[in-house]
């Protein structure tokens, strides 16, 4: 079924709609227009083939020199290709429907940085727990240091950033009743996105970082990454703007927060000056302390915004979707949207505890962070509650049962959170693989889950399937997933308060009774049962991939005959 918005914002079937009103002939004035931002695209690829030829010639680190001729070759690729179709009469595009097709897209490199982030992860994890597996040939590649920061990559912002992407799309035609603004910008994003991804991950795996957690790639990508983003937030605000509903629905709230914030965080934690304009290094203006506080007060929000203001905004739209059931309370959702983008931005300093940070910038860390319990559990009781009166799809439906879990795994880590933030606490849980256990209980049942279920929900639909495959797939999938955070979770949390309380036992004279490989040798067994719980975490993973191939290239077609008009969702 082919559903097109008409003029007043409804949705229709595109069988309902005349011939000649899809009939697509570009005027001459447009097919002028077409031609002349051809040429102008081809001189812009001309420049940047030359000067990624010319910074190829003077690089001064392996790193730069491969990202070079990277992006020389995508530059120059995309000149021939778009020399070779000037000229071309090309269709014009049909403004009356969705933008699906970049979504579909999103929803492909989902999964595949999905089963990449998690590879990695087991690998490292296996890494941490039998070193022998830092293999000697590879050192300077493939061991644990260059291999950690491509997976919390792959799998932050390749998995968790394509999902972001494609469902934001999804949702904010749907919930606008409107294509998606600025024509090909969308595909520009999807690609220029993919083109960050791979210029971080090959970066880090040749050494080229700035040290800075989840904010290691080097300067030009980030101003890469500056420019694919400003074109986001143009895609998406346009599409808001041009909306046929009057009303901006929620879930499209958390997702602009999600890019306004990250757009902010991003340029102010990335203010550096290059040593050289043809290396890769950089410094950063920040000094001192307060280059540690910019740095956790964007990597809190970087939790805050891409890993949970987004994927509300997923939350609020895929849940009742699939439950069929209207939002439990939409005033709550907009309290809950004030307050967490509110007090997100305040609790960075919990990061900070015990350092040369001020006092008072501690304390009101922490403060903001206990605070921030009361909207995080407001929105999970907004996620949970949507499922009255229907609580017995939790039985028959499993992708219900996985964006459940995944609502109650948000309400454990943000409980545990502000509880980790209590600086006696903390003293106890800092450096130790507490924190660790506390990200992947958020992670992999927050962010994991609720993508899993939106993309159960978005292949049939985006491929026009009646159904899924196979629901018992999807339910293997949920309980290996399950058991593996588990497992997970579990382990890390009994050897992060089994290593801390190792490291502060003294003896009656007051010395240290156990020294850092005690504590290391200890963990072995918890380590083991670590990479147990992701081997089963990624083989939920690729039952998904499967049984999503499976939707699309075997599952019944939806009936275009039975579809008729439908309301803006
Ligand atoms: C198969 C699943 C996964 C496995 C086996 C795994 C394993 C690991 C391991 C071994 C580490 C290093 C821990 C250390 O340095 O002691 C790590 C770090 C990390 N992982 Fe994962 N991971 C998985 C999935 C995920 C997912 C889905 C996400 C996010 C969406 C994620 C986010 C992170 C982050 C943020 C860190 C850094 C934590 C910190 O520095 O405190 N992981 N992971
Ligand atoms: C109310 C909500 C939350 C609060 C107050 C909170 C608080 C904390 C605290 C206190 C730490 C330990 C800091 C340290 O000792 O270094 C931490 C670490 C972390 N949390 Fe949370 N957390 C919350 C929710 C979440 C969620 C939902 C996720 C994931 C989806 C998450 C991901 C992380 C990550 C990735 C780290 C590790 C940062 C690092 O690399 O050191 N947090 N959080």
């Amino acid at each position: 079924m082919q559903i097109k918005a008409d003029g007043r914002g409804n949705l229709q079937n595109a069988n309902s709609l005349n011939p000649p009103e899809l009939r697509r002939v570009a005027s001459k004035g447009t097919a002028k227009g077409r031609k002349m931002l051809n040429y102008i695209k081809l001189i812009a690829l001309g420049l940047i083939t030359l000067c990624a030829m010319i910074a190829a010639n003077y690089a001064r680190d392996l790193a730069y020199l491969v990202h070079a001729l990277i992006i020389t070759l995508v530059s120059g690729g995309l000149f021939l290709w778009v020399l070779r179709g000037t000229g071309d009469e090309k269709p014009e595009l049909p403004q009356n429907e969705y933008m699906d097709g970049v979504i579909r897209y999103g929803v492909v490199a989902t999964a595949f940085w999905g089963v990449v982030g998690f590879l990695v992860g087991v690998f490292i994890a296996f890494q941490l727990a039998f070193p022998v597996l830092n293999f000697e040939w590879a050192e300077g590649l493939a061991n644990f240091g260059r291999l950690r920061p491509i997976h919390t990559s792959a799998v932050i912002f390749a998995f968790g950033g394509n999902a972001l992407l494609a469902t934001s799309f999804y949702v904010v035609q749907r919930t606008s009743a409107a294509r998606l603004w600025g024509g090909n910008l969308a595909w520009f994003v999807f690609w220029g996105y993919q083109l960050f991804i791979v210029l971080a991950a090959t970066g880090y795996l040749l050494g080229g970082t700035q040290s800075k957690e989840y904010a290691e790639p080097e300067w030009y990508v980030d101003i890469w990454l500056t420019i694919v983003w400003v074109a986001y937030l143009a895609v998406f605000l346009g599409t808001i703007i041009k909306r046929k509903e009057k009303h901006i629905y929620v879930a499209n709230w958390f997702y602009l927060g999600f890019i306004v914030t990250v757009a902010m965080l991003h340029l102010v934690n990335n203010l550096t000056i290059p040593v050289s304009i043809f290396g890769s290094k950089s410094v950063i203006v920040w000094a001192g302390v307060q280059d540690a506080m910019v740095q956790w007060w964007y990597g809190h929000n970087a939790v805050g915004f891409f890993l949970t203001a987004g994927f509300l905004g997923m939350m609020y739209y895929f849940i009742p979707k699939q439950a069929e059931r209207p939002v439990f309370s939409y005033k709550l959702s907009i309290i809950h949207f004030w307050a967490l983008i509110f007090l997100y931005i305040w609790a960075g300093p919990h990061h900070l505890h015990y350092t040369a940070l001020p006092d008072w910038a501690s304390t009101l860390g922490m403060v903001f962070s206990i605070v921030l319990w009361m909207p995080s559990w407001g929105g999970m009781i907004n996620g949970l509650m949507t499922l009255s009166g229907a609580w017995d799809k939790l039985r028959t439906d499993p992708v219900i049962r996985m964006m459940v879990i995944s609502v109650a795994f948000y309400g454990m880590s943000t409980f545990e959170g502000p509880m980790m933030s209590i600086r006696a606490v903390n003293a106890l849980s800092h450096y130790t693989d507490w924190t660790i256990g506390h990200v992947h209980s958020g992670a992999l049942g927050w962010n994991g889950m609720i993508t899993f279920g939106a993309l159960y929900y978005l292949v049939p639909v985006l491929w026009k399937r009646e159904r899924l495959y196979s629901l018992s797939l999807v339910s293997w999938h949920f309980w290996l997933a399950t058991i593996g955070i588990v497992l997970y979770a579990a382990s890390m949390w009994v050897t992060g308060i089994m290593e801390g309380l190792m490291w502060r036992e003294v003896d009656a004279n007051g010395f240290l009774v156990n020294s850092f490989a005690d504590t290391v040798a200890a963990k072995f067994p918890m380590y083991v049962v670590r990479g147990l719980g992701g081997v089963m975490y990624l083989a939920g993973a690729l039952i998904m991939c499967a049984n999503l191939w499976l939707t699309v290239r075997k599952a019944p077609a939806r009936d275009a005959s039975l579809s008729v008009a439908v309301p803006a969702e």
